[in-house]
């Protein structure tokens, strides 16, 4: 049986150069999956809210969303680090608010590990979780929830200022107790520059090679459909196949070739002329 990841043994893979590997989850079957499959990480993200519920973006996403779903994945995939992403409201207003909010997603969910966006601006609030004994992962370079404030979902870091920027917010996760951090949609020049200043795990989201990568389980499946990101690497057409089998149903039964004779119950010996005896009558 797969043996579930701790904190030191991510530690350890990056210091081995070993990558890990992680999608999003947000049912159970998928996550089984991917526990199956072997993934080191899943993260419950608050991309549900595009992914599951058809939400133009993530800011309507409510902790007790990403709780539901964080409780199904953690049923499916005992074994396997879970990441619990803190949605929008659930951190901004301040730290009581926040660590209230993760120790839920501990309580409930089983997470081991809350995720939350932001650097510098955020760091009070990763240094008040981790002091109540929680893991933090950080979450900088695009991030979604403070997309308006970025002036849309845009690649981060590609001018020297931009680039200091990020890097300073990386540092700052770090120093606030963060044990990894993830930087999404930056140049790989800027996260090489991460992965050199500070010592824990640096993940990658459209941010080049670094210490693993993250792609959102939906995208990589060919599944969703409303936009690709440049950093989308689809390894199916999952949609397709749906599309084959919802049409192929359609049909069979509309022809009457489903249900066959191999899925329907048949009545115990002799039954069947005392029902037609009875039903005549
Ligand atoms: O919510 C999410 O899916 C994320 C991705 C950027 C990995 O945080």
């Amino acid at each position: 049986m797969k043996r579930k990841l701790t904190r030191f043994d991510l530690q350890s893979m990056k210091e081995k150069g070993e990558r890990a590997v992680w999608i999003t989850a947000y049912d159970y079957v998928t996550a089984q999956l991917a526990e199956e499959a072997g993934m080191d990480m899943l993260l419950v993200g608050d991309s549900l809210g595009m992914a599951v519920y058809g939400y133009p973006g993530t800011i309507p996403v409510t902790m007790d969303q990403c709780i539901y779903h964080a409780e199904a994945v953690r049923r499916a995939a005992p074994n396997t680090f879970l990441i619990g992403d803190m949605p929008f409201g659930s951190y901004q207003a301040g730290i009581e608010d926040a660590c209230r909010n993760a120790i839920r997603f501990y309580k409930e969910a089983g997470v081991d590990c809350v995720k939350l966006e932001g650097g510098t601006r955020v760091a009070h609030i990763i240094r008040a979780i981790s002091d109540g004994g929680m893991l933090v992962m950080g979450h900088v370079g695009l991030t979604p929830q403070s997309s308006s404030a970025l002036g849309g979902f845009r690649a981060q870091g590609r001018t020297a200022e931009g680039a200091r920027a990020v890097i300073e917010d990386a540092k700052a996760v770090y120093e606030a107790g963060a044990f990894s951090v993830l930087v999404e949609g930056v140049p790989p020049e800027v996260t090489r520059v991460i992965c050199r200043e500070i010592p824990i795990p640096v993940y990658g989201i459209g941010a080049g090679d670094c210490d693993g990568q993250v792609m959102i389980c939906v995208d990589i499946l060919g599944l969703f459909q409303a936009f690709t990101p440049k950093f989308v690497k689809r390894y199916g057409n999952v949609a397709g196949e749906y599309r084959k089998v919802f049409a192929s149903y359609i049909d069979e039964v509309r022809k009457g070739a489903f249900p066959g004779e191999e899925h329907i119950y048949r009545m115990a010996e002799g039954e069947t002329e005392k029902l037609a005896a009875e039903w005549k009558k």
